[in-house]
């Protein structure tokens, strides 16, 4: 039978490594491209899930939202909504390493090195085409976004084809108007075909619209 609508599923914000309960590595996403991105999906008649790091954002009303704290935390609730999903847009900025170890308790400053020790972490695009769209859900359509300081098309580029993406949002973090926990951003999207278009300077929702049309 065919379901009613068709599903979302959005990554947003940031993750948290703890190295114990008070200490961790994190990066400084707000999570509002992604918020913005599960708000104009509703309005196009989608059922959305957005698993979220730790943000300070309202949920967007008709969303379901899955909160998480760590990389691997959002990777396995990641794995688990894609499955009976259409389209998995990651807009997270998912820290790539870890702490090797997290302490149950604080630690103390004498206990510690100054050197920490890192693993990596899963990246959790790569994990949903392998473990999802090539294992059952091969009609998911991916789509990246890719945040770099300077100019982000060849690496925008790269990401989409390692990663198996119908299109990748790229934009320079650092350029005005754009970036982490701005209310509008300036993004190039390219597809997996070459194709690249530039959007002018805009909200992270108008954004958000065109992308869900692209979709
Ligand atoms: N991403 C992911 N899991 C990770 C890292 C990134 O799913 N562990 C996703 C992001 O949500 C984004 C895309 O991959 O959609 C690109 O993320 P970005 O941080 O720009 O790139 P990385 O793959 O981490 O590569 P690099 O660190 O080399 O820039």
């Amino acid at each position: 039978m065919k379901k009613a609508k068709a599903k979302v599923v959005i990554t947003a914000g940031p993750t948290r490594e703890h190295l114990d309960p008070v200490r961790f590595l994190s990066n400084p996403s707000t999570g509002r491209m992604g918020f913005a991105i599960a708000k104009a999906a509703v309005e196009r008649g989608f059922e959305v899930t957005l698993i979220a790091g730790p943000v300070a954002l309202k949920t967007p009303k008709g969303v379901k939202r899955i909160d998480v704290v760590s990389a691997r935390e959002m990777c396995a609730a990641a794995v688990e909504e894609a499955k009976a999903a259409d389209v998995f847009i990651a807009t997270a900025a998912v820290a790539d390493w870890r702490p090797a170890k997290c302490a149950a308790r604080k630690l103390k400053k004498d206990e510690m090195s100054s050197v920490l020790k890192l693993v990596r972490n899963p990246d959790i695009l790569k994990t949903v085409n392998a473990t999802v769209k090539r294992k059952g859900n091969s009609d998911l359509k991916l789509v990246g976004f890719a945040a770099e300081t300077g100019n982000p098309i060849c690496e925008a580029a790269r990401k989409c084809r390692e990663k198996g993406l119908e299109f990748i949002v790229a934009n320079d973090v650092t350029a005005k108007g754009a970036g982490f926990g701005a209310s509008t951003n300036r993004v190039v999207i390219l597809d997996k075909f070459g194709n690249r278009k530039a959007l002018a300077l805009m909200s992270k929702l108008a954004i958000g619209r065109r992308i869900m049309s692209l979709v």
